[in-house]
C-alpha cells in the first residue's frame, strides 16, 4: 500500500512533525510505501497566480480553472504542482496533517489545495464526487489543535472541530476519495513553559503511542458518509427524504434547529 502524508508545519520540532515521524515508521515497520510532502521544507508556494502557468489560454485575463485545464492539456503546469499530483495518484491513501490555525487549515495546505487540485487534471464538470478522478483512493485529514477535547466538542466554545472540517472532507470527496474520519487531537497548546516541558513530553508520548494505533488500523478506519447521486433533484437540490449526513446540506426544516 502507499501512503502519502502531506505535512503544513513550518517547525521541525513540531508535535505535527512528531505525529508524521511517527506514522512513517509504523508504515515502513510493515513494509509500505510512504512518501511525505513537507510543504514548508519543500517551500511549496501556496498562493494561486498567473507567474505559474507558462502557456496562457488567455493572456488578457487570468481566470484560474481556465488555465488550469489549459495547461494540464499541454502538459505545461509547474513542476511542483506536477510533482504534487504524481504524488496524490500514486497514494492508496492521502493524509493531510496539520494543527488548526484560526479554524481552518493553515495556508499553505489551502493552498496546496487551491494549485495541486487543477481544474482539467484532478476534477471536471463531470468528474467529481462519484465519478471523480480520485475514487478508489482514501483521504483523511489528521488534525491537532490547541483546545481541549469539551472546548471543541458540538457545544464547546471553539467551535465542532468536525463541523470546521467539513469543507476539506468534502473537497476531498469531491475529488471522488473515499474520506475516513478525521484523526483530531485536541489539547496540544503552543506557549508552554520549561516547567510544563515534561508533561507535554508525557502527553507527547501518549498521543504517539495512539498515533502509531491509528496507523495500524486505518484499513478499518470508519468512513464519512455522503449524499449518494440519487439524493439529488435536476437542480442540484437534496430531494425530500434523502438522508442528511451533515448540517451543512439539509432540508429546510432543519434550518431553524
Ligand atoms: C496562527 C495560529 C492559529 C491557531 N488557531 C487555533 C484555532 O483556531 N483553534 C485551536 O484549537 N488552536 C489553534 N491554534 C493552536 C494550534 O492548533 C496548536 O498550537 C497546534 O495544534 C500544536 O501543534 P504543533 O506543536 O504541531 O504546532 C493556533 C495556533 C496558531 C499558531
Amino acid at each position: 500500500m502507499n501512503i502519502l502524508i502531506v505535512l503544513a508545519h513550518p517547525e521541525p520540532q513540531s508535535f505535527n512533525h512528531a505525529l508524521t515521524a511517527a506514522a512513517s515508521d509504523v508504515v515502513k515497520a510493515r513494509d509500505d510505501e510512504i512518501r511525505v510532502s513537507d510543504l514548508y521544507a519543500l517551500g511549496f508556494t501556496p498562493d494561486e497566480h498567473s507567474r505559474h502557468f507558462r502557456q496562457r489560454a488567455n493572456p488578457d485575463l487570468f481566470d484560474v480553472q481556465t488555465e488550469q485545464r489549459f495547461n494540464a492539456a499541454k502538459a505545461s503546469l509547474a513542476p511542483d504542482v506536477r510533482q504534487q499530483i504524481e504524488n496524490l495518484l500514486w497514494a492508496d491513501i492521502v493524509i493531510l496533517q496539520f494543527p488548526l490555525w484560526w479554524f481552518g487549515m493553515p495556508a499553505i495546505l489551502k493552498g496546496w489545495m487551491d494549485r495541486v487540485f487543477v481544474y482539467g487534471e484532478l476534477y471536471s464538470g463531470s468528474r467529481r464526487f462519484h465519478t471523480g478522478v480520485c475514487r478508489g483512493r482514501r483521504a483523511v485529514l489528521s488534525v491537532t489543535l490547541g483546545s481541549d477535547v469539551e472546548a471543541c466538542g458540538y457545544n464547546g466554545q471553539e467551535g465542532d472541530t468536525r463541523l470546521i472540517l467539513w469543507p476539506a472532507n468534502y473537497a476531498l470527496h469531491y475529488l471522488g476519495f473515499t474520506v475516513l474520519e478525521p484523526r483530531i487531537v485536541a489539547g496540544v497548546r503552543g506557549g508552554y513553559s520549561n516547567e510544563e516541558a515534561p508533561s507535554r513530553r508525557r502527553f507527547l508520548d501518549e498521543t504517539i503511542r495512539d498515533h502509531r494505533r491509528w496507523i495500524g488500523g486505518l484499513d478499518e478506519a470508519a468512513t464519512l458518509a455522503f449524499n449518494a447521486p440519487d439524493d439529488w433533484d435536476e437542480r442540484r437540490r437534496l430531494k425530500p427524504g434523502a438522508p442528511v449526513y451533515h448540517p451543512f446540506i439539509r432540508h429546510r426544516a432543519e434550518q431553524s434547529g
